[in-house]
């Protein structure tokens, strides 16, 4: 066996060097070995497991103006709604009946949901569905902001970092936002009590093999209960339009390595593995991920909930996604599990 990869498998992390090897002699057959180790780590932990979270994207509005992002500010074209607290709600029913016990509530960061009002929804799925995990995914807020989210009832944050090296974040995001604030929120998150997740983008603008050992770095020093990674992917309305996309290979690659360097981690198969790959994200799962999160938003307003270009699950035909995905999983010899999916040791 690649002596590199037996060492990342022993010691859990490598030095950058040998990481650079590994990206940059990323071959079917280096990626197979790889994936056959991640798969081996994560079953220990989590068997043929796979956990899902149904995915409420509430509102594509955003005070924000990532070059990268479909809903940026400057994004005149898109189409922007707002889901009403009753429609939040009704999708977690509709979800709990699917058997979902994980909600992750996304948006862009949208000021028209002040803090006050993001607790009371807190407080209401909280109350309603005490079984269920909430998880918030509403970017960057003040430690005290997120202290209420959790007094409230959330369980845990999803908040990638992008990339771990100013420079390189500079080159994605205007000046209002910078990496140093976006540790700082993890940071926060993570004293506070949140599960947290993190990631980046394989294959963002700009992005070079030395950012992706960053990141890899940060990851590991960070040691998040959730790492989300998935390609970069051009939408037409953006600065970035004419950047190609990340690939599927160097995302399962990544997939595995962190897998490895966090055994415990839970990792999605993301949709936008899916949307480069009609395979992607049974793959994503092949290469170590253990979480896929169908979406529950309302059908009508998914298209609009677009990051990045052809996102999958965006027509009539994606009404039922937990079903398609459980299909899925099966066909590779995994099954969907109806909990909350904690960490484990923290629930
Ligand atoms: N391609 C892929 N992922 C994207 N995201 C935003 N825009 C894109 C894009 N064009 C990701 C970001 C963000 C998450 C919600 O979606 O990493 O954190
Ligand atoms: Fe949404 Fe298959 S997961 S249509």
């Amino acid at each position: 066996m690649n002596k590199i990869i037996e060492k990342l498998e022993e010691q859990r992390n490598l030095e950058s060097d040998e990481l650079k090897w590994l990206l940059e002699n990323n071959t079917e057959e280096l990626r197979q070995e790889l994936a056959q180790r991640a798969r081996q780590v994560s079953t220990k932990t989590y068997s043929n497991d796979v956990y899902t979270r149904g995915l409420i994207e509430f509102t594509n509005y955003c005070k924000n103006d990532c070059y990268y992002c479909g809903i940026r500010k400057s994004n005149q074209e898109a189409h922007r709604y707002r889901l009403t607290e009753t429609e939040i709600l009704e999708c977690c029913k509709i979800g709990y009946e699917l058997g979902f016990r994980t909600f992750v509530l996304q948006g862009g960061e949208d000021p028209d949901f002040t803090d006050d009002q993001m607790v009371d929804i807190i407080q209401k799925i909280r109350k309603e569905y005490p079984d269920c995990a909430i998880t918030l995914s509403i970017g960057e807020k003040s430690k005290e902001t997120y202290q209420a989210f959790f007094k409230a009832g959330a369980n845990r944050y999803l908040l990638r970092h992008e990339t771990a090296n100013e420079e390189h974040y500079r080159k994605l995001h205007p000046k209002e936002l910078s990496s140093a604030n976006r540790k700082r929120c993890l940071k926060d998150l993570k004293e506070i009590g949140f599960q947290v997740g993190t990631g980046f983008m394989v294959g963002s603008p700009h992005q070079t093999v030395e950012n992706i050992i960053e990141d890899l770095a940060f990851i590991k020093a960070l040691d998040p209960e959730m790492i989300g990674i998935g390609p970069f992917i051009p939408h037409q309305q953006t600065p970035y339009k004419d950047i190609k996309p990340g690939t599927l290979e160097e995302t399962l690659l990544l997939i595995s390595i962190l897998r490895l360097m966090l055994p415990k981690a839970l990792i999605p198969a993301t949709t936008a593995l899916g949307t480069i790959n009609p395979q992607g994200r049974e793959f994503g799962i092949l290469a170590g991920a253990n979480v896929v999160m169908p979406n529950l938003s309302p059908v009508e307003v998914r298209k609009d909930y677009s990051l990045y270009d052809n996102k999958i699950c965006t027509g009539d035909e994606a009404a039922e996604c937990r079903v398609c995905l459980s299909g899925r999983m099966k066909s590779i010899g995994y099954e969907i599990v109806n909990n909350r999916g904690d960490y484990p040791n923290k629930i």
